[in-house]
């Protein structure tokens, strides 16, 4: 569905404004660059027909039901039916419907439950978390050094970016090439078998 959005920022003036909104920390006021990564959950029907019309040239446009591909009338339904199920909400209320009816078709079969609200904004932003990660890997690649901030006054950083206030911000990602003296100590990490198991 790719619901994010990227907003790269290069001006000067604009990076000086945001400083302050992410609390004055050294890896927004020493970036060079900021990217914000923006969780649109909010465009759910946009890309679920852009999905659509994707499908329109892969396999053709209106072919009838019988003509088609089970391949094609699964990814058909994936996005005309499946997806709208799982986003479409009114408040919250209708989120808790389907977790009800998912909670009873559940006791006799395999179920995907994640369909409240809070479980679909869970799903937006692990997505774009991981774009976030493809980024921040692909950047050190090229020899760049990148930090995840989540510390940010989201509202005022939409505001300043012109950014939707339907949209979230799942975190803002600093670039720039490391100092020694900005690198906070030795890496810490939770004991491997404290964090691992085999089953
Ligand atoms: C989602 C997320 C948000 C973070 N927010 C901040 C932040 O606002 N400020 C900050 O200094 N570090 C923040 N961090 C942590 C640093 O970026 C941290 O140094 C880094 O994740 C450590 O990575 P490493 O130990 O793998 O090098 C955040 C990390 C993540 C994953």
């Amino acid at each position: 569905m790719q619901l994010w959005e990227f907003v790269h920022v290069t001006s000067k003036e604009t990076i000086a404004e945001l400083v302050p909104l992410c609390f004055g920390q050294n890896a927004a006021k020493t970036a060079q660059e900021l990217v914000v990564f923006v969780v649109r959950k909010d465009l759910w029907r946009k890309r679920a027909k852009a999905n659509l019309q994707y499908m329109d040239k892969v396999f053709g446009k209106n072919k009838p039901k019988k003509e088609q591909s089970s391949r094609e009338k699964v990814a058909r339904n994936y996005y005309g039916k499946l997806i709208p199920f799982a986003y479409a909400d009114f408040l919250g209320i209708v989120g808790w419907l389907k977790y009800l009816m998912v909670l009873v078709m559940g006791l006799f079969k395999p179920m995907y439950r994640e369909v409240r609200k809070s479980d679909m904004r869970i799903v937006a932003h692990k997505t774009c978390g991981l774009a976030a990660q493809t980024f921040m890997l692909s950047m050190a690649a090229e020899g760049y050094d990148t930090c995840p901030m989540e510390g940010s006054d989201t509202w005022r950083v939409k505001r300043i970016l012109g950014i939707p206030r339907s949209a979230e911000i799942n975190m803002i990602i600093s670039c720039g090439i490391r100092k020694p003296e900005g690198v906070y100590g030795e890496r810490f990490r939770i004991p491997f078998e404290e964090i691992y198991t085999e089953i």
